[in-house]
């Protein structure tokens, strides 16, 4: 059973994230992390790349709704944060649920 306290309102509603190209980067407990839009609805990684710590708030989504690094293009599956090259590289991905009392990121 999950704990009410872990997951963390980051808005009242999708109006007030504040999107560029589809990615928001929002701070909890000192960490970055990027809220994403996509078409599937909303995603939220770890903004620092688990390749070389590239901060991927700057990268871009490609049409199946990845992730892509500015830095060294690695494309990351945001359901299961998998590098889609297959190279071992994981990024943390948070769960996010959506209400009527907002929108929630689980820490
Ligand atoms: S730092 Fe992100 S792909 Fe290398």
């Amino acid at each position: 059973m999950e704990k009410e306290e872990k997951w963390i309102k980051i808005a009242q509603n999708i109006e007030e994230i504040n999107f560029e190209n589809n990615i928001a980067s929002i701070q909890i407990n000192e960490k970055l992390i990027c809220v994403i839009k996509t078409p599937v609805g909303l995603r939220a990684c770890l903004s620092k790349c688990p390749h070389a710590g590239g901060d991927l708030s700057t990268g871009f989504l490609d049409a199946k709704g990845n992730i892509i690094c500015p830095v060294h293009n690695y494309r990351f599956n945001l359901q299961n944060g998998r590098d889609t090259n297959g190279e071992g590289y994981f990024l943390k991905i948070f769960q996010m649920k959506e209400n009527e009392s907002g929108i929630f990121l689980k820490m």
